[in-house]
């Protein structure tokens, strides 16, 4: 199991490629077209939104319930991997997940626009939309879509209302009932064969002795219920989501590995207590190309966070982690890492607030340690590291109590060092 450790973009598809190839099933059990994982392989830069990493493999590639599909999306990745030349054969998608509509995409965007200054940042893919339909039992599914006849009449049902939330609420135009039912018909014949009983299938899998690799998306501080909430996407990116998001049993997850940038970056508003101030911000962010992949925007850069990462190690029950984007930090002479939150009332703390206003108004405590000050594109294991870099991630191991089995040093598929 791959779980973002921090707020997303901590490299995850480039771990999930690298385990990948070890692995039978690659299953991705919640979240959209949200999330982007960037993949560099032979030289070509892949960029999936639906698709588990592990298509570059030809690897059985699941989608399970507990993810929402916008259609438009997955069915242009689908053309755009075959154009490529990869074999889409062995992906396949519960028939229980959600549909994103098009008034969810609609909706995600006037209702972003409406709240203005008060905004959450979303990527305005319909993805809170979606789960809220799902949630409030008026959601359309994937097997929705193979039935003319139900389908018309979920969508006629449907947009009779969204069009009025979208007219007098968000001031936003309507949607044409004949151009939205017009193109969902035309999603089946596309979809037909990529359907299947994901929870059976992985069931299957594991009884048949299979490796099966679950890829979180998003990350662990944008959970809706453990995250820092508002500002955090709709689904449970946690690991133990994994189970319900696929349909199997939560003992049937063994290892969970959390993916942890060497620094942090957030897109999107909300509370970031080791924020970079200064020039140093642009620097890193230039450094690292922190440029989201599916919306373009910049992403906000911060010194690692210990007390969120070990908040995050103790909601998904790290087994080990991989650090990633090492060599992003290899400019500085001294490097700032947050081990303790200092609170409003003066009290400092390891562990990350459970009160939404003691983390909003929480200041770092940093511990600064020596930077390396060289390139770590040629270091081949990680015995080689520079002395300074070992000692870096050796903190990160004795505060948390969690072993670091991969580095990220580089972009590459083979840029990753195991431990
Ligand atoms: P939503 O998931 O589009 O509803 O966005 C909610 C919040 O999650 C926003 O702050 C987004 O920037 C953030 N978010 C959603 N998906 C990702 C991701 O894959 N990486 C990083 N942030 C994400």
């Amino acid at each position: 199991m791959i779980v973002g450790a921090q707020w997303g973009d901590e490299g995850k598809g480039k771990i999930v490629d690298l385990l990948a190839q070890h692995s039978d099933v690659v299953v991705r059990y919640q979240g959209g077209p949200n999330a982007g994982h960037t993949i560099v392989a032979d030289g070509e830069t892949y960029k999936f939104r639906h698709m588990p990493s592990g298509l570059l493999w030809g690897k059985e590639c699941v989608l399970g319930a507990g993810c929402v599909i916008d259609p438009d999306v997955f069915i242009e990745e689908l053309d755009d991997a075959e154009s490529r030349g990869l074999d889409t054969s062995r992906v396949r998608v519960s028939g229980n997940a959600h549909v994103i509509m098009p008034w969810h995409v609609a909706i995600d965007g006037a209702s972003e626009r409406r709240l203005g200054r008060l905004q959450i940042g979303t990527t305005r893919r319909g993805i809170g939309p979606a789960y809220a339909d799902k949630s409030s039992r008026l959601g359309i599914r994937v097997q929705d879509l193979f039935d003319q006849k139900i389908l018309r009449q979920k969508i006629e049902v449907a947009l009779a209302e969204k069009n009025l939330w979208l007219e007098r609420i968000y001031g936003a135009e309507p949607l044409e009932l004949e151009d939205v039912a017009g193109r969902a018909e035309r999603w089946a014949p596309r979809l037909r064969s990529h359907i299947a009983d994901a929870s059976l299938l992985v069931h299957q899998a594991l009884l048949d002795g299979q490796d099966v690799l679950f890829e979180g998306a998003q990350g662990t501080l944008l959970d809706l219920d453990h995250g820092t909430y508002p500002f955090v996407t709709s689904s449970n990116p946690l690991a133990a989501a994994a189970a319900t998001g696929t349909g199997i049993g939560p003992n049937r997850i063994d290892q969970v590995v959390g993916v942890a940038k060497a620094y942090v970056t957030r897109v999107g508003e909300g509370p970031f207590p080791t924020e970079i101030e200064g020039p140093n911000q642009e620097r890193v962010r230039d450094l690292g190309g922190e440029y989201g992949t599916v919306t373009g925007r910049t992403r906000r850069c911060g010194w690692l966070d210990l007390v969120a990462l070990r908040y995050a190690a103790r909601l998904n029950g790290f087994t080990s982690l991989a650090l990633t984007k090492l060599d992003v930090l290899s400019d500085f002479d001294e490097l700032p890492v947050c081990t303790r939150y200092r609170l409003p009332d003066g009290t400092e703390t390891p562990d990350f607030p459970a009160h939404q206003s003691d983390f909003h108004h929480a200041d770092p405590v940093y511990e600064v340690v020596d930077g390396w000050r060289e390139p770590l594109d040629e270091v081949e294991s990680a015995a080689g590291l520079p002395d300074a870099a070992r000692r870096y991630v050796e903190l990160v191991e004795r505060e948390l109590g969690v072993p670091v089995s991969l580095i990220g040093t580089g972009q590459e598929r083979e840029r990753a060092l195991a431990r």
